[in-house]
């Protein structure tokens, strides 16, 4: 029997479920009004959005920006003739990169929005105008259709990949192996565990330190 080839890395696989759960249930906060969770739970996928990105330097070789994110050609040239990556593929980057880029816009805002009678506010909203704390509970509403927008394809490319190509891309994500790929496939190489000591304590202190409202 071949061994498996190793894909992802416990900590992509942890924070990206745990971001799944939490969007959801920041998103059911909103909806009832329920703020004081909405903010801890924001504050929890911001330390987790900062994991990742912090992961994305220096994680396991398939967490890495620099090894997954390609320019146009790598994209074309996949599309023409793409074969499975142990990893992200040329078109699966832009979407990750995209679903990242838009969830930094909406934890950024939610830290300065404040809602219209100034009850409910994320905890740097002290730091600026009424007005511009309504600007961003603005974008904070757009970001969150655009967000919306960007899950639902994602879920649908996912969805492609695993009914149509038949490549087993849900239960990788969960087990972090994948025994489809050809033996010899570059496979996951694992950062240290102290690398990931750093950068959760990094992620986990800049959320706290936010939430006290930098000390101020
Ligand atoms: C997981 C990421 C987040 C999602 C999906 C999300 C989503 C939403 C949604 C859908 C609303 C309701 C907008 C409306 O119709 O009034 C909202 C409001 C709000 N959010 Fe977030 N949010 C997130 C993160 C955060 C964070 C990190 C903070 C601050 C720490 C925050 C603070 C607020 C505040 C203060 C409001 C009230 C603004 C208003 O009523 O106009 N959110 N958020
Ligand atoms: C809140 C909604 C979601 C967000 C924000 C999200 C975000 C992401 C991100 C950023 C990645 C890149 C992983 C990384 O490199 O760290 C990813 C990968 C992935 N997501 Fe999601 N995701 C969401 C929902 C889902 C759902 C509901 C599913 C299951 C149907 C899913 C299945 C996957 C899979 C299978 C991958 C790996 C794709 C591959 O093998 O290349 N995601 N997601």
């Amino acid at each position: 029997v071949e061994r498996p080839i190793r894909v992802w890395d416990a900590p992509v696989r942890v924070v990206h479920w745990a971001i799944v759960v939490l969007i959801a249930f920041s998103w059911w906060c909103a909806e009832n009004r329920i703020m004081d969770w909405h903010v801890r739970s924001g504050l929890t996928v911001l330390a987790l959005v900062v994991f990742r990105l912090i992961w994305g330097v220096i994680g396991g070789s398939t967490a890495r920006f620099a090894r997954f994110v390609r320019g146009p050609r790598a994209v074309a040239e996949y599309l023409r003739a793409g074969s499975p990556h142990a990893g992200h593929s040329p078109l699966g980057a832009l979407s990750v990169v995209a679903l990242l880029a838009v969830l930094v816009v909406q934890l950024g805002t939610g830290l300065f929005a404040v809602d219209v009678d100034g009850i409910d506010s994320g905890p740097l909203s002290f730091l600026v105008s009424f007005e511009a704390a309504r600007s961003a509970a603005e974008v904070h509403e757009v970001s969150f259709d655009l967000l919306l927008g960007l899950i639902a394809l994602h879920v649908a490319a996912v969805l492609f990949y695993v009914l149509v190509r038949k490549q087993p891309l849900i239960r990788r994500m969960i087990t972090g192996t994948d025994s489809t790929l050809v033996p010899g496939a570059a496979s996951l190489v694992p950062a240290p565990a102290w690398r990931l000591v750093l950068a959760a304590l990094t992620a986990g202190g800049l959320a706290w330190w936010i939430n006290r409202g930098l000390g101020l």
